[in-house]
């Protein structure tokens, strides 16, 4: 099967002359590389076999798909882990249709998604695919996100670090708000049993029970050895050195203002967040978050 660098990552789509602007698209933040192609997303056809990892941007899609790759084919085909970078083997849905759709060689295809739940394409829910979500405490994720829009060159300018805090409590972030994002899958979950939703703290805490719970999920029953070499793949310092998982590849991405795998911590947001910025987000936090059996760590 051919496929080019540029294949699974349409580099040479992107006008990086400038910074995109954020505008509205059917209610939610958005940038025209997500955009673009609206209809062949939206007419996607999945297969009941595919496997979406769907998060908001920074709360942990890398790490759970690295965990899935090895999962499905760290045994079978372990060349395709240490050749093709994470983005080519687990594509990121609205950037790589229509290519995607007949050009992703495994059984199951693992796709990646940051739509909130009202985008995914009708056919995942027809074909009831299994779809893993990852949620992070939105003080990291807000951290992280600050970080990622400082150093992606296809991302809207981050500004500086107070209005880049009052714009996410305004939402107006690619991917929409935050708040409606983890809102908008845990209501799903509440109907559809086909959802795994998973917190990154909980990751943090205890990544081997995390990868026990993912494969009761999917079915899967590695042995311990393999789960075991799997954690230790997959902890932090591994995958920031594993140019397959890094990002490195990506020459949007300037590492030199902050690197893809920066921290990995829960908690770092209080070595950004003031005093008073916290008290003015918990507030705003109240309001906003109103479903007591949603509740997330912001530190452990
Ligand atoms: S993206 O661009 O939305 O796909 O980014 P995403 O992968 O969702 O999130 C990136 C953040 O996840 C951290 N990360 C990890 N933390 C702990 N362990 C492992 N293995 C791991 N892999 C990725 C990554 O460092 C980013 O978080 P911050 O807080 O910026 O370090």
């Amino acid at each position: 099967m051919e496929m080019t660098k540029d294949f699974f990552f349409p580099l040479s789509k992107l006008d990086l002359s400038s910074r995109p602007q954020l505008f509205d698209f059917h209610g939610v933040g958005m940038i025209p590389i997500f955009t673009a192609n609206w209809e062949n997303v939206q007419n996607f056809q999945a297969r009941p076999d595919d496997i979406v990892i769907a998060t908001y941007p920074k709360a942990g899609t890398t790490w759970v798909s690295q965990i899935l790759d090895l999962l499905y084919f760290g045994k079978t085909s372990p060349e395709r882990l240490t050749s093709l970078p994470i983005y080519e083997r687990v594509p990121f849905l609205e950037m790589t249709i229509p290519n995607l759709a007949d050009k992703l060689p495994t059984t199951p295809r693992l796709i990646k998604t940051h739509f909130p739940v009202q985008f995914v394409p009708k056919s995942f829910w027809e074909q009831n695919c299994r779809m893993i979500y990852v949620a992070r405490n939105a003080k990291d994720n807000m951290v992280s996100y600050y970080h990622f829009d400082l150093m992606n060159n296809a991302q809207p300018v981050a500004g500086d670090w107070n209005s880049y805090f009052q714009r996410f409590m305004e939402g107006d972030m690619v991917f929409g708000p935050w708040y409606d994002h983890v809102n908008g899958w845990w209501k799903k979950k509440q109907t559809h049993s086909n959802i795994h939703y998973m917190f990154y703290e909980d990751m943090i805490e205890d990544t081997g029970r995390e990868i026990e719970k993912l494969c009761s999920f999917i079915g899967l029953s590695p042995s311990a050895e393999e789960k075991e070499m799997i954690k230790t793949g997959v902890q932090f310092d591994n995958m920031k050195k594993n140019k397959m998982t890094n990002y490195s590849t990506l020459p949007v991405m300037d590492f030199q203002v902050s690197p893809f795998m920066r921290k990995g911590k829960v908690g770092d947001w209080k070595n950004y967040f003031t005093v008073a910025q916290n008290e003015e987000f918990d507030e705003d936090y109240k309001r906003k978050m109103k479903d007591p059996t949603l509740h997330f760590r912001c530190e452990l």
